[in-house]
């Protein structure tokens, strides 16, 4: 029996050294977000400290990352995930600076304000960028001595890149960092344009031609069913490639999109949450409607000092997603009672 590989199949038909759509970061088949990464190149150029960029998993932050460090020109630190602590961040800055003369010297630097003295001259002022993805994970402290780090150490500036919940971790447990962050770049899906660009610099790269073999109905398919979200791209694409592959088509029109390929679905909002507020609209989800009073009781207590701070602090959090429109309330005598609006329930049942 004959068996044809996609690999070879790819080859045979298309001219392509590989799969075109694997999830693989290549900066070089970024496209799009253009307006974002000239807000990013200026606020560095022009000597901001601090860079927030914010976006659920799939939108691009890792590839629009890498595709700045390329393109920028400055000394960067690129790190994959938060350091656990301030140790562990000296550690980066000493290593990035020593050399074998200095390895020495820096090995006993003990203190972190030595430390950024140390950088701070090694770096002679020139810009430093220290990059730090997935940055929702990270430890509260951490951040706050990476904010001291970096107001230290002259000519450095910090992007921290993460899932939207960290605005709002950083809204409610730094504001002293919230208020150094003037630039807030929120990564969400490409254009139809950009879509196909993506698409046809996807396929060039592996040598093939234009977006063959999608046809411009297929590719207007792709983008409604995906909003032009990138990760949902790539993963459309594949599977269209592998059905294609399976029925020896070799050419790709709308006709090959069933059903079975799911349209985009937004990122579950309960996972974008702090963690007390996620807590509180499965509380409201399970018992219609209810007073903070109420809701503290189904908490776990122990993390308050007393009843009245738990209540206190219910209120709070309250106020923040009545705000945000995540919780409704209508006032019951003294007190008021929360429930959740129906557009949230929905969401909640969804899942
Ligand atoms: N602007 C872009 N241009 C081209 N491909 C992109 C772009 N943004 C994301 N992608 C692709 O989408 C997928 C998800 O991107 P990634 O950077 O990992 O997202 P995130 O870090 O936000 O989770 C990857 O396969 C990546 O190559
Ligand atoms: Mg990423």
């Amino acid at each position: 029996m004959n068996v044809t590989y996609i690999d070879e199949w790819y080859v045979n038909n298309f001219g392509w050294k590989h799969n075109p759509f694997s999830f693989e970061i290549i900066p070089d088949v970024f496209v799009g977000y253009t307006k974002e990464i000239g807000d990013a190149i200026n606020a560095i150029k022009g000597g901001e400290k601090f860079i927030l960029l914010s976006g659920p998993t799939g939108s691009g932050k890792t590839t629009f990352l890498k595709f700045l460090i390329k393109n920028i020109n400055e000394r960067c630190i690129y790190l994959s995930k938060p350091p656990r602590d301030v140790k562990e961040i000296a550690k980066i800055l000493k290593d990035k600076f020593s050399n074998f003369f200095t390895r020495l010297i820096s090995r006993d630097l003990d203190n972190i304000y030595d430390v950024c003295n140390w950088v701070s001259k090694k770096n002679k002022g020139k810009r430093l960028l220290l990059i730090i993805d997935e940055v929702h994970e990270a430890d509260t402290h951490m951040l706050e001595w990476l904010r001291t780090i970096t107001d230290q150490i002259e000519g450095m500036c910090t992007i921290l890149s993460g899932l939207p919940v960290l605005e709002n971790i950083l809204k409610e447990k730094l504001e002293t960092m919230i208020k150094r962050i003037n630039l807030t770049i929120r990564l969400s899906n490409l254009t139809y344009p950009e879509t196909r660009e993506m698409i046809k610099r996807r396929i060039e790269f592996v040598g093939g031609d234009d977006v063959k073999p999608f046809t411009s109905d297929a590719i207007e398919l792709i983008y409604n069913k995906t909003n032009g979200f990138p990760r949902d791209v790539v993963r459309v694409c594949n599977e269209m490639l592998y059905k294609a592959f399976k029925s020896n088509l070799t050419t790709i029109d709308s006709s090959i999109i069933s059903e079975e390929i799911s349209k985009h679905v937004p990122p579950n909002i309960t996972e974008t949450l702090p963690d007390k507020q996620r807590t509180i609209l499965e509380i409201l989800n399970k018992n219609t409607e209810l007073t903070p009073s109420e809701i503290a009781h189904y908490l776990n207590k122990e993390a308050y000092k007393s009843e009245d701070n738990a209540i206190r602090s219910i209120n709070n959090i309250l106020r923040r997603m009545l705000a945000e429109g995540l919780v409704e309330r209508k006032k019951m005598g003294k007190s008021y009672k929360y429930f959740l609006p129906e557009k949230i329930k929905t969401i909640l049942i969804e899942r």
